[in-house]
């Protein structure tokens, strides 16, 4: 049988989600209340990290070990990942040692190279292309604050990144509309979207694109490995902060999120990301409950 993986939000169906959320419910309840439960006792995680993390490595990695697991931690500078090993040899070494693996990478096909050659269930933990972690995180929070997303619009304002492109999948899958703003020269690149999907809509203005809302979310302007561009990107990006006046054009009981790590003053002012609508916080916090049931669900299938 096919391994399943999870290298971008269109890997799952919709049904597949509405189990894992639920799963995520289950479990975030019983870590609430101290309750241990240890499905994957004796299972192992492998971590690889090709860029930076805070939030990826600590959700996963604490995950791990509340399920009753262990995590080990690789990064390119002191693994043979960074002295050129192929990543199909190190897909293959990898996979026969443990049960899952995660990777945050820098092109999608890197990983897609990798989760061929693997033994075991490869997780996207953040590529160029797509975070798709990330926004299962944010659609749970969406739906624990307001209910279902399905019928509603996401405002974003910013970055064409990896972000909004896993925004624009879970739109498809979950049927909600996305408006995007972004700055000429970094628009939406049509091949990371699929043709079949029309359920967005683009504006020049990103106040424009806030209008009516029901989720207002943002990411930096300059998204790890595109380091190089930032001068530019700081000028180009001008005027695309999300700021109050913004979420004024939002509906009044808008969400703001960011998935952090943030810069107040660029792609967000600081009464709105500390503001009475920001939930970035329990956004980051879900990354851990969410992650713990999609590790059960690629470990065991379904358990309930
Ligand atoms: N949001 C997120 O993925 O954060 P890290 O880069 O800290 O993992
Ligand atoms: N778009 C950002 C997200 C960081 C979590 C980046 O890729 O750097």
């Amino acid at each position: 049988m096919a391994i399943k993986h999870f290298l971008q939000f269109s890997d799952f169906t919709l049904d597949e989600f509405e189990y894992v959320i639920e799963r995520a419910h289950v479990i975030k309840r019983k870590f609430k209340n101290y309750e241990p439960y240890h499905p994957l006792e004796d299972r192992t995680l492998v971590m690889v990290f090709e860029k930076n993390s805070t939030r990826t490595r600590l959700s996963f990695e604490a995950g791990m070990h509340q399920l009753g697991g262990a995590a080990i931690y690789l990064n390119t500078r002191d693994s043979q990942l960074g002295r050129g090993e192929p990543v199909e040899d190190a897909a293959q070494v990898i996979s026969r040692m443990c049960d899952i693996i995660m990777i945050r990478t820098f092109g999608q096909e890197i990983i897609d190279r990798f989760a061929a050659h693997s033994r075991v269930p490869v997780i996207n933990g953040l590529t160029n292309e797509h975070h798709p972690c990330q926004v299962l995180a944010d659609i749970f929070t969406y739906t624990e604050h307001r209910g279902a997303i399905a019928g509603k619009t996401v405002a974003w304002v910013g970055d064409a990144n990896n972000m909004l492109y896993s925004w624009l999948q879970a739109a498809q899958v979950f049927g909600f509309h996305v408006n995007v703003s972004t700055p000429k020269g970094y628009d939406i690149d049509p091949a990371l979207v699929a043709p079949s999907f029309g359920g967005y809509t683009v504006f020049d203005d990103p106040s424009d694109a806030c209008a009516g809302a029901h989720l207002v979310t943002t990411d930096v302007w300059t998204s790890m490995g595109f380091e190089e561009e930032n001068a530019a990107r700081l000028k180009a990006f001008n005027g695309w902060i999300v700021d109050m006046e913004k979420m004024r054009r939002a509906q009044p009981d808008a969400l703001f999120m960011h998935c952090l790590p943030a810069h107040r003053g660029e792609e967000v002012a600081a009464d709105v990301i500390d503001g009475p609508q920001s939930v970035v916080w329990d956004e980051a916090e879900n990354r851990l409950h969410v992650q713990k049931a999609l590790l059960e669900y690629l470990v065991l299938g379904r358990v309930a």
